[in-house]
C-alpha cells in the first residue's frame, strides 16, 4: 500500500505538539512492516538550514486559492527511510510561528489544494491520504468536490484523524466562496451551527474517521467533550474508530538517549537516580530525598492546569519538588512563575518548548503529573513510563487507556475520575504514600518500564483498517 500523510507539522522538520511525533513516527512504523510512506507538510521558516540542505526542488506548479493563482513550489526529502515533500510559498509559510495568523484559514486552504495537486506532479500515487487535524481537514473535502473523478484520483481513500476536536478551523460564511472556492450547492458539506468548519468537512467527506485513542472515539460523541460536534458524530459512528498512539521508542530510550546525563534500563535504576540529581542541579535545587513531580505541557486550559493551580501550594508544601516546562497562556505561565519565585527550593519552572530539557524532567522526576480535561491521547504519560517516570493522570482519552491506576493489579501509575483539584489531591498522596517504600515504589517503575508503547501494534491496526478500505 502507499499511504500518504498530510500534517500541519512533523517531526525532524517542525514541532509544536504531539501532532508532530506522530507524523514523524507513525509512517516509519508502518514503512517498517513493508507498506510505502510518505509525508507532506508545508515548508515553514522555522525548518532549520540543515534539514533544507538535504531536500531536492521537484517542480513548481499553480494552485488555485479560489479565484486566486498561487504559486507552489514542491521540494522533497528522505529521512529515517520516509519520503517527506514540502510544499512552498513564501507568502504563506515564511513567517515566524506556523499558526495563530489572520489568514490561517486561507494559508490551510491553499496547503490543502497543492496536496491535492501535488500528487499529479509526484511519484507517489497514494491509495489512502490521511489527514490530521483541521489543518488538513478540506483535502478530503477538496477530493470529493473536485478530484474524485479526475484521472489519476480515483480509488484514493481518505481517512481523517482527529488528534484534539477543540481546533476546528471555524470561520464565517464568507470563507465559502472567497478563500475555499466551494461552490454554494456543497456550503451543507461545511456549514454548521451558522459557521464555516473546516473539520465538519472532513467528519462529512472523509471514508474513514480516526480518534487517537479508543476512549476519546466514544468521548467525543458527547457534548462535554465534543465542544460542539457531537451532534454531527452521532451520525459517523459507522466510520469512527480509535487507535491508541504509540512512542517513538527509539527517540525516546533510556538505554540510549543522548540528553540525558546517565543511562539506565528496569534491570538497573541506579542511573535514574542520577539523572534526578543532576537534573535538580542543573534547574538549582537540591536532591534530599523528596520526590520530584514533572510537568511537560502545553499551558493551555484543556490540559487541567486549573486543577494543579487549585492545590499546587499544599502539595509543594507537604515536601515536593517540581520540574514544569511549557509554554502557553500567560495566565498559567505567571501563576508558574510565581510558584517557582516563591518555593525557589521546590519548584523550578521553564518557559519554552526544549526537547532536550523535556528529556531530562521525563527521565529524572520519580513522577509525572498529567490531569488533563480532555486529553484525546497524551504521548507524555508514555514516555515518562519508558522512563521509570510513575504518571499521575486523570482517566480520560488516551490517559484512560494507557495508565492503570497502582491500587488494583498491574498498576503502572495513579488515576483518578473526576475534574476536581481535590480527588487529584487524593491520586498524589497515594503516589507519595507508595514512594516512601522504596521496594515497592521500585516495582512499579519496573512494571511501568515494562509496558510496550511502541508503535508496533498499532501501526498492524493502521494498515488493518487502510487494507479493509481498499478492499472496498
Ligand atoms: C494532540 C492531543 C494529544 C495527542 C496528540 C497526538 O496534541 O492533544 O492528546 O497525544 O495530538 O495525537
Amino acid at each position: 500500500m502507499k499511504i500518504l500523510f498530510a500534517a500541519s507539522e512533523a517531526v525532524p522538520y517542525a514541532a509544536s505538539g504531539g501532532l508532530a511525533d506522530v507524523a514523524g513516527s507513525l509512517p516509519k512504523a508502518i514503512g517498517a512492516k513493508g507498506h510505502e510512506c510518505a509525508v507532506v507538510i508545508p515548508l515553514y521558516r522555522c525548518i532549520s538550514a540543515e534539514l533544507r540542505s538535504d531536500m531536492e526542488f521537484i517542480t513548481n506548479i499553480t494552485v488555485d486559492v479560489s479565484w486566486r493563482k498561487q504559486y507552489c513550489g514542491v521540494y522533497k526529502a528522505e529521512h529515517d527511510g520516509i519520503t517527506y515533500y514540502f510544499i512552498d510559498n513564501e507568502y504563506y509559510f515564511d513567517r515566524d510561528g506556523m499558526y495563530g495568523f489572520y489568514d490561517d484559514c486561507e494559508r490551510f486552504v491553499f496547503f490543502d489544494r497543492a496536496v491535492l495537486e501535488m500528487i499529479k506532479h509526484i511519484k507517489f500515487k497514494p491509495d489512502i491520504i490521511n489527514c490530521n487535524d483541521w489543518q488538513t481537514a478540506l483535502i478530503p473535502v477538496y477530493y470529493q468536490v473536485y478530484y474524485k473523478y479526475q484521472q489519476g484520483y480515483d480509488k484514493i481513500k481518505t481517512v481523517f484523524t482527529i488528534h484534539n476536536i477543540e481546533y476546528q478551523g471555524k470561520y464565517g460564511k464568507e470563507v465559502l466562496g472567497e478563500v475555499m472556492g466551494i461552490p454554494s450547492y456543497n456550503a451543507g458539506l461545511l456549514e454548521y451551527d451558522g459557521y464555516i468548519n473546516m473539520l465538519k468537512g472532513a467528519l462529512e467527506t472523509s471514508d474513514m474517521l480516526i480518534t487517537v485513542s479508543p476512549s476519546y472515539a466514544w468521548e467525543i460523541l458527547d457534548p462535554w467533550y465534543a465542544h460542539g460536534l457531537d451532534r454531527i458524530l452521532v451520525t459517523k459512528q459507522y466510520k469512527l474508530k480509535g487507535i491508541l498512539n504509540g512512542i517513538d521508542t527509539k527517540l525516546y530510550d533510556p538505554e540510549n538517549d543522548p540528553f540525558i546525563a546517565w543511562r539506565f534500563s528496569a534491570g538497573d535504576l541506579s542511573g535514574k537516580a542520577k539523572c534526578k540529581n543532576e537534573l535538580l542541579n542543573e534547574l538549582g535545587m537540591k536532591d534530599n530525598g523528596e520526590p520530584l513531580i514533572g510537568i511537560v505541557t502545553r499551558f493551555v486550559r484543556h490540559k487541567g492546569i486549573d486543577l494543579i493551580r487549585c492545590v499546587f501550594e499544599e502539595i509543594v508544601r507537604s515536601g515536593v519538588k517540581f520540574a514544569v516546562l511549557g509554554s502557553g497562556e500567560k495566565m498559567y505561565e505567571d501563576f508558574f512563575l510565581e510558584m517557582a519565585r516563591r518555593y525557589p527550593d521546590r519548584v523550578a519552572v521553564n518557559v519554552g518548548f526544549i526537547p532536550e530539557l523535556s528529556h531530562k524532567i521525563y527521565a529524572g522526576s520519580d513522577m509525572f503529573l498529567m490531569p488533563s480535561q480532555s486529553e484525546p491521547c497524551g504521548l507524555a504519560q508514555m514516555i515518562s513510563m519508558r522512563y521509570g517516570t510513575i504518571p499521575i493522570v486523570r482517566e480520560t482519552g488516551g490517559l484512560r487507556d494507557s495508565v492503570r491506576d497502582n491500587g488494583g493489579t498491574n498498576g503502572n501509575g495513579f488515576t483518578f475520575k473526576t475534574y476536581n483539584a481535590y480527588d487529584m489531591l487524593d491520586a498524589v498522596w497515594r503516589a507519595k504514600a507508595d514512594y516512601s517504600d522504596k521496594a515497592r515504589w521500585e516495582e512499579l517503575e519496573k512494571r511501568a518500564m515494562g509496558f510496550d508503547f511502541s508503535w508496533s501494534s498499532s501501526a498492524d491496526t493502521y494498515i488493518e483498517t487502510f487494507e479493509e478500505m481498499i478492499k472496498e
